[in-house]
């Protein structure tokens, strides 16, 4: 089937999530991390992720909002950052308006343009993924803002990626699914989707029992692979 619908995942594919970390760096008041923002950047996503997957598990589910607060705090101690409120309060101000990578305003013209849907599916919290959008202007350019609260637990649960076509009313092989979520794209994957996964650090392929079909460095080609151009 061709492909109608492109769907996106948010943090760390269409948003950098470094830019937080990145952004109070930068600021005087912030100098305490200058040096080691990269590490807290990485604490904090991989505690936030696993956070997720213990907490779908577990079947104790709770918001992505209070999972990044849970896995900033876990960085921030690891990092000796856990006495700074003023930096703690900073960062999770900075994480409803990170950035968009450059790419992502023109990519999503394009599909547009080529007459495709857009949309995101994504575990982040409605408040948090309008927030997102909002601050990088992406509104006018996504039919859809998808988010697991609608059936309250995290990916790769299968109920969340059955949202799109509930949504779409569209047949799975017809969606294209773009996540720089390797375990995400596998996850993807194996329920059956079209899948991309948007590899920008270079790192091996998760050992999983299903691989994305495409691997890109960023999100440039989209709509070639979407429109078979
Ligand atoms: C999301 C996380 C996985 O946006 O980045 O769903």
């Amino acid at each position: 089937m061709p492909i109608t619908t492109c769907i996106f995942d948010a943090y760390g594919t269409l948003f950098d999530v470094a830019a937080a970390a990145r952004q109070a760096a930068a600021e005087p008041r912030f100098s305490a991390i200058a040096e080691d923002w990269p590490a807290l950047a990485e604490k904090w996503r991989t505690k936030q992720l696993q956070y997720t997957w213990l907490r779908a598990i577990t079947d104790a589910h709770t918001d992505f909002w209070e999972v990044t607060a849970d896995g900033l705090d876990w960085a921030l101690e690891a990092t000796g950052h856990d006495g700074d409120a003023e930096l703690r309060q900073r960062l999770l101000d900075l994480y409803w308006e990170l950035g968009a990578y450059p790419e992502v305003p023109t990519m999503l013209q394009r599909l547009k343009e080529a007459g495709l849907a857009t949309g995101i599916l994504s575990n982040g919290s409605p408040q948090m993924l309008d927030g997102a959008v909002k601050s990088a202007g992406l509104g006018n350019l996504l039919d859809a803002v998808l988010s697991v609260e609608s059936v309250g637990i995290f990916k790769p649960d299968a109920r969340v990626y059955d949202l799109v076509e509930m949504n779409f009313g569209c047949a799975r092989d017809e969606i294209l699914f773009v996540s720089s979520n390797g375990w995400d794209a596998a996850g993807a994957a194996g329920y059956g989707f079209d899948t991309v996964w948007v590899n920008r650090a270079g790192d091996p392929v998760d050992r999983l029992p299903w691989r994305p079909r495409t691997i890109l460095s960023d999100l440039t080609r989209i709509p070639e692979l979407a429109t078979g151009a």
